[in-house]
């Protein structure tokens, strides 16, 4: 079980510390990268010492390595998968990765009001399991002063940014002297998702029940909404997502449940994944060994919600959950009911009666 430190820039976080667990799993990865390693393990070469007992030399396994500690920073609104997309890659340039969530009024000089407040970016960020710590209230551009405290109180070797330009009102880089230390590396941005689309599929989505509402239109209302399409008739945002196997791949922890785990299923839509839902899924987990997570269809979900619904497809939703910490493995597209050949020795809890 990993852990997460939780730390403050400023004095209203100061001495918080969350400890959650963290699990993992997806069996179809599972059965890849098993095949990968058990391939290349045959041909590794170890090292020469290790094999000389007889003339006394022995020396460690592995050499005791100084970790390599990364920051990534960002507002984190309206949390998406391009964020989390973001993180992971930011914690596979080193292996400790410590995220900064600007606060709300560094946002809100630099970019304006942010949907979420610093309490809900806060737990969605920590949340993810490829965050080990996180530092509330980091300031928007990495100032002088900031990056100081970044090398020498948090032990920070590089600083981390997606490959889109991040200018502050003045125009000038917020990552400038980050640049100019040799500190400072590249990820690169997910495309076809950012929090303004998602604002824009929000706003969409409450014209269409307006629309829905005065009109009385039958002929909308019965289509179910498919956010996949390049347009829509009711004018819905679109997304410009495309699914590919591999980026489960890289959101999947790759592990199933172990002989007589108990395993732990809960559905849901889980759409704009929030920090209610990290809660639910944290105390899901805790219920066994291994949380399964059936997440409906697109036709499910507007067969329940309304045709406005859902606002992210099931591969975004997918992927959304797959990235939570409390997550081992999902079903993409589970059954509204639960069937009984699901049940088996598994405890069911359902999103709706947890919320
Ligand atoms: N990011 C990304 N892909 C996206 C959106 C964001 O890789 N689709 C990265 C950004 O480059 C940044 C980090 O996620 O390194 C945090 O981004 P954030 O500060 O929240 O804001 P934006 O870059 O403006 O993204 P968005 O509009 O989606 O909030």
């Amino acid at each position: 079980m990993g852990s997460i430190k939780f730390e403050s820039h400023s004095w209203i976080w100061d001495g918080v510390y969350y400890y959650p667990h963290l699990c993992g799993g997806l069996m179809l990865t599972a059965a890849l990268l098993g095949l990968s390693t058990s391939y290349f393990a045959g041909i590794g070469v170890p090292s020469l010492p290790y094999f000389w007992p007889h003339l006394g030399i022995f020396q460690k396994k592995k050499y005791e390595k100084k970790p390599i500690r990364v920051y990534m920073d960002g507002c984190f609104d309206l949390m998406h998968y391009g964020h989390a997309n973001a993180l992971r890659q930011a914690k596979a340039l080193g292996d400790i990765l410590v995220v900064g969530v600007v606060s709300d009024e560094e946002i809100i000089a630099n970019k304006g009001p942010p949907v979420l407040s610093m309490e809900e970016r806060l737990l969605l960020v920590s949340g993810l399991k490829w965050v080990d710590e996180v530092i509330a209230n980091a300031p928007y551009a990495i100032t002088e002063e900031f990056m100081g405290n970044l090398f020498s109180n948090h032990k920070i070797d590089y600083i981390v940014h997606g490959d889109d330009p991040c200018l502050l009102p003045d125009g000038t880089d917020a990552y400038a002297l980050a640049k100019k230390a040799g500190r400072y590396k590249q990820i690169k941005r997910t495309e076809g998702v950012s929090s303004t689309d998602i604002v824009g599929r929000i706003l969409s989505s409450m014209r269409d029940t307006k629309v829905g509402d005065g009109c009385n239109s039958p002929s909308l209302s019965e289509q179910p909404h498919d956010t996949t399409k390049e347009s829509q008739p009711n004018g819905t945002q679109i997304s410009h997502f495309l699914p590919t196997s591999q980026r489960i791949v890289q959101f999947s922890n790759g592990k199933g449940p172990a002989p007589n785990a108990c395993v732990v299923y809960i559905d849901g839509a889980f759409d704009l994944f929030h920090a209610g839902h990290v809660e639910i899924l944290k105390n899901a987990r805790q219920l066994g060994d291994f949380l399964l997570v059936g997440i409906h269809s697109d036709q499910t979900v507007s067969k329940q919600r309304g045709t406005q619904f859902p606002l992210m497809h099931l591969h975004e939703r997918s992927l959304s959950v797959l990235a939570c910490r409390y997550v081992d493995e999902v079903i993409m597209g589970a059954p509204w009911e639960v069937t009984k050949d699901m049940v088996c020795k598994h405890v069911i809890v359902s999103e709706m009666d947890s919320a």
